[in-house]
C-alpha cells in the first residue's frame, strides 16, 4: 500500500510524526506500507512558490491513501488567494474528487468531563457528520470582488449544488446510516435558499431507496442549537460543504476538544485523504503541546476505509482509549488529577499501548 504523507504547516509536522510512529509500530506486525512525504500548504509555498506543487499532487494521485496534517499560518494571510495554504487542501479535495467527508464525533467515556457541556448531555454521544466536500459556496462560480457604480467594492460567492452532487452524498449518507443506528438527519436552509430547496427534494427522493432508514430534515440554525441542547438525538447528519464545516467544529467541542476529531475524505472508490479536522494552530506549533490523537485516529480511519485493515484500525482506537483511561492528557484535554503530557509523549504512549 502506498501512503502519501503531507504534514503541512504549524503543528502539522508534529502530529503527523506521531501518527507515523503508530503506523510503523503496526508495520512490525506485518502491515506493509510504502510511505512517501511531500510538502504542502505554506511549507510548499516556501519551498516551491506553490501551496500544491505538481509533484505533491502527483504523489497524492498515485497513492492508495493520503495522510494530511494541517495547513495555514499568519505569514501567508496576505498572499493572493491562489497562493494561500488553504488552496492546497481545497485543491486536493477537488482534484481527487474527495466528495464525501466523514467526521465522526464520539465521546470517549474518559473525556466526558473535558467537554464544556454537562456530562449527562454528552455522555454516550456518537454522531457521524457527513459533509459534502467538493461543491457548494466553497467552489461555486462566479465569485470575486468588483467595484460597483457608486464606487464601493462588493464581494460575492455563489452557493450552488447540482442534482447529481446532492444525490451521491445523499446515497453516502443513507449507506452510512444503514451501518449505524439507521437515522439520517439532512441539514439545510430550505426556508431561505433555492440550493437547499433542491437539496431537500433530492434527499427525499433518494430516501425511497432506503426504507429502513428514518430520515429527518432540519434547518442549519436549529441543528446548531440542537447539537448543544441534545446531541444524542443524532446518528448521521448529512449536509453541504459550508454547513458541515461549521457544524463539525461545533460538534468537536461536545467531545471535549477539537484535538480529538479525525476525518476521512473519500472519493467514489474509497480512496481517501485522512486529516484531523483542526487547523495548523500556529500559536502552539513547535512547542510539543498539540494533541496528536485526532491525527492518530485519522490514521485509524485510513486503515479502515482505504486499506481494509479493520483489525489494525480497531487496535489503534483501543490503544487511544487505553492511554486516556490511564489518565494521560495533552494540554487541551487536561484536568486536575490527570497526567499532562506533550505531543511526542502522547504518541509514544499510544505506541506502547498497541
Ligand atoms: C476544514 C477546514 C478547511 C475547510 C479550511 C482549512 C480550508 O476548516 O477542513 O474544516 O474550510 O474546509
Ligand atoms: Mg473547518
Amino acid at each position: 500500500m502506498k501512503i502519501a504523507v503531507l504534514p503541512g504547516d504549524g503543528i502539522g509536522t508534529e502530529i503527523v510524526a506521531q501518527a507515523l510512529k503508530v503506523l510503523e509500530a503496526l508495520a512490525g506486525d506485518g502491515l506493509r506500507l510504502e510511505i512517501e512525504q511531500a510538502p504542502v500548504g505554506g511549507a510548499a509555498y516556501d519551498a516551491a512558490g506553490d501551496p500544491l506543487p505538481p509533484a505533491t499532487l502527483k504523489l497524492a494521485r498515485a497513492a492508495d491513501a493520503i495522510l494530511f496534517g494541517a495547513v495555514g499560518g499568519w505569514q501567508y494571510d496576505q498572499l493572493p488567494r491562489a497562493k494561500r495554504p488553504e488552496q492546497a487542501i481545497l485543491g486536493l479535495r477537488k482534484e481527487l474528487g474527495l466528495f464525501a467527508n466523514l467526521r465522526p464525533a464520539k465521546v470517549f467515556p474518559e473525556l466526558v468531563e473535558a467537554s464544556t457541556l454537562r456530562p449527562e448531555v454528552v455522555s454516550g454521544m456518537d454522531i457521524l457528520i457527513l459533509r459534502e466536500l467538493t461543491g457548494d459556496i466553497y467552489f461555486g462560480q462566479p465569485r470575486g470582488m468588483r467595484r460597483l457604480d457608486n464606487g464601493e467594492r462588493e464581494g460575492f460567492d455563489t452557493m450552488r449544488y447540482s442534482e447529481s452532487e446532492i444525490r451521491r452524498i445523499a446515497h453516502a449518507g443513507f449507506r452510512a446510516a444503514m451501518k449505524r443506528a439507521k437515522k439520517l438527519c439532512s441539514v439545510d436552509k430550505c426556508n431561505v435558499l433555492e440550493t437547499s430547496q433542491l437539496w431537500r427534494e433530492v434527499v427525499t427522493e433518494v430516501a425511497r431507496e432506503y426504507p429502513s432508514v428514518e430520515l429527518s430534515h432540519m434547518y442549519v440554525d436549529n441543528a446548531a442549537m440542537q447539537l448543544l441542547r441534545d446531541p444524542k438525538q443524532f446518528d448521521v447528519i448529512v449536509t453541504g460543504n459550508m454547513f458541515g464545516d461549521i457544524l463539525s467544529d461545533e460538534a468537536s467541542m461536545l467531545t471535549g476538544s477539537i484535538g480529538m476529531l479525525p476525518s476521512a475524505s473519500l472519493d467514489a472508490n474509497n480512496k481517501g485523504l485522512y486529516e484531523p479536522i483542526h487547523g495548523s494552530a500556529p500559536d502552539i506549533a513547535g512547542k510539543n503541546l498539540a494533541n496528536p490523537l485526532a491525527t492518530i485516529l485519522s490514521a485509524a480511519m485510513m486503515l479502515r476505509y482505504s486499506l481494509n485493515q479493520d483489525r489494525a484500525a480497531d487496535r489503534v482506537e483501543a490503544a487511544v482509549a487505553r492511554v486516556l483511561a490511564r489518565g494521560l492528557r495533552t494540554a487541551d484535554i487536561h484536568k486536575p488529577g490527570m497526567q499532562q503530557v506533550g505531543t511526542a509523549q502522547m504518541g509514544d504512549a499510544v505506541v506502547a499501548a498497541l
